[in-house]
């Protein structure tokens, strides 16, 4: 027993002495660690399996071979024909002169190690070892859950993954192209509308690829669109519009002044549907006319916008009626005009008959070098007289 002694006792070891238990080797027979010449170890290329799949370990014979088996790390498998494992994944596939095969089905993660085949000949004992490798898949293990936060938070998400090998894990705002982190931790400091969306984290490995994605809602308070004023005649249907941009989306209320208003099916409809609400009226009348106010409301705060109803005059018969009187006032107007504008034209024309006789003199006046000053008078008296008879026929 000097090969191993009592107290050293390497796996190596542990297949020397299950063989030799197995094998009933003669005590006095001595077996060659690795390196004698007598022996022969051969290391096999690994051997890389998928989780869940079926591995075959197979192992040349010879016909000079008495004893064979099958090991995992240190226990025996099979030994010749006999199954020694309790394994129901672990079977005999052959055993002839050529070759001694088995397979293991559904490998996991714990068959990943070295398996030896050990033969024995007459004359020496020899082993073949191989490594299996077992692949896994990634497998996203730990998400961030969805969130909603608001504007201006600092966010982090997480994505863990497991898989062999060990995967890549990276986020991307699907929205948007480009990766925004290469690690398992997103972070997003004091985060804008815009970042809002579907993020999609990506664990993969030589295996395959796993993804998962988080919505990420980003909060904000009420924006709305500047109201616009709406002309409608007696009698039509009028409609103002309220648009606010918010998330959650707003609430509306609408306002004549500072009354609230409600639905009254028989005059106005309010109708709030997602982004934009409608103040509806059906078949407009005199009071309808008025100043409206829609207030958009979420819970981080609320905004506001005001617009007018107004009456637009189609020429209809009452509506001449309405034409005639503002006529009459426009000529009221007008008179008051006039009376000033004739009271102008007297002074203008007092001043000129003071400086400059001129205008009202014969042929003469041409001659006096002042024609250009003459001129103007003149024009600006003519302008004068047709203006006032222009407004005097009314
Ligand atoms: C086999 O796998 C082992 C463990 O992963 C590794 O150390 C060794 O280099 C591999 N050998 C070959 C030949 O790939
Ligand atoms: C191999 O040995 C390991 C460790 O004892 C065990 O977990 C695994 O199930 C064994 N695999 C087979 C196929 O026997
Ligand atoms: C996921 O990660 C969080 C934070 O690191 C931890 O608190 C939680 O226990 C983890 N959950 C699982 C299922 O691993
Ligand atoms: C976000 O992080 C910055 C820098 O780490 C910090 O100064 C700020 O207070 C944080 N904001 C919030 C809302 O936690
Ligand atoms: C509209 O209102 C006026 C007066 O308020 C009423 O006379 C008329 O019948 C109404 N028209 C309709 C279609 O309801
Ligand atoms: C309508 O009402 C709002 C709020 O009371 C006010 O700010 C706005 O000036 C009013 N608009 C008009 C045209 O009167
Ligand atoms: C409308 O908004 C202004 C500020 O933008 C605010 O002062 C006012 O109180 C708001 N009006 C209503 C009815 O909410």
């Amino acid at each position: 027993m000097g090969v191993c002694g009592y107290f050293a006792v390497s796996r190596k070891c542990l297949v020397v002495l299950s063989l030799r238990l197995l094998f009933l080797l003669p005590a006095g027979l001595p077996v060659r660690s690795q390196g004698d010449s007598q022996s022969d170890n051969k290391v096999m290329d690994n051997i890389t399996v998928r989780q869940g799949e079926t591995v075959f370990l197979r192992c040349s014979q010879g016909d000079v071979v008495t004893h064979t088996a099958w090991l995992n790390r240190s226990s025996i498998l099979y030994a010749g024909e006999d199954k020694w494992s309790v394994d129901p994944r672990v079977s005999l596939v052959v055993l002839n002169e050529e070759e001694f095969t088995i397979k293991i089905e559904n490998v996991d993660i714990s068959d990943e190690g070295q398996y030896i085949c050990a033969v024995q000949t007459r004359s020496r004992p020899r082993t073949t070892s191989v490594h299996v490798i077992v692949q896994v898949p990634p497998k996203i293990i730990n998400l961030s859950k969805d969130i909603a936060v608001n504007e201006g938070s600092n966010v982090t998400l997480m994505c863990f993954a497991n898989g062999k090998p060990e995967p890549t894990v990276t986020w991307k705002l699907l929205s948007s192209t480009g990766l925004v982190s290469e690690d398992e931790y997103l972070e997003i400091p004091s985060i804008t509308r815009q970042r809002a969306g579907t993020y999609e984290c990506t664990a993969i490995n030589e295996v395959s690829t796993d993804v998962q994605t988080v919505e990420l809602t980003v909060n904000y308070p009420p924006s709305v669109t500047e109201g616009r004023d709406v002309g409608v005649t007696l009698g039509q249907t009028g409609v103002l519009q309220c648009e606010a941009d918010a998330v959650p989306a707003a609430d509306f209320e609408w306002y004549r002044d500072d009354r609230r208003l409600f639905n009254d099916l028989d005059s106005i409809e309010i109708e709030d549907n997602g982004k934009i609400s409608t103040l509806t009226f059906y078949n407009v009348s005199e009071v309808d006319y008025g100043n409206y106010t829609c207030v958009a409301i979420n819970k981080l705060g609320s905004a506001n916008t005001s617009m007018v109803l107004y009456e637009v005059i189609e020429p209809t018969s009452s509506t001449l009626l309405q034409a005639l009187s503002s006529t009459t006032e426009k000529t009221v107007f007008t008179e008051e005009m006039t009376t000033s504008l004739l009271d102008m034209t007297t002074s203008v024309i007092e001043k000129t008959a003071s400086t400059d006789y001129a205008i009202w003199g014969g042929p003469g006046a041409v001659q006096d070098g002042n024609s250009g000053t003459m001129g103007t008078h003149t024009s600006t008296c003519l302008l004068i007289i047709i203006g006032l008879q222009f407004l005097l026929k009314f």
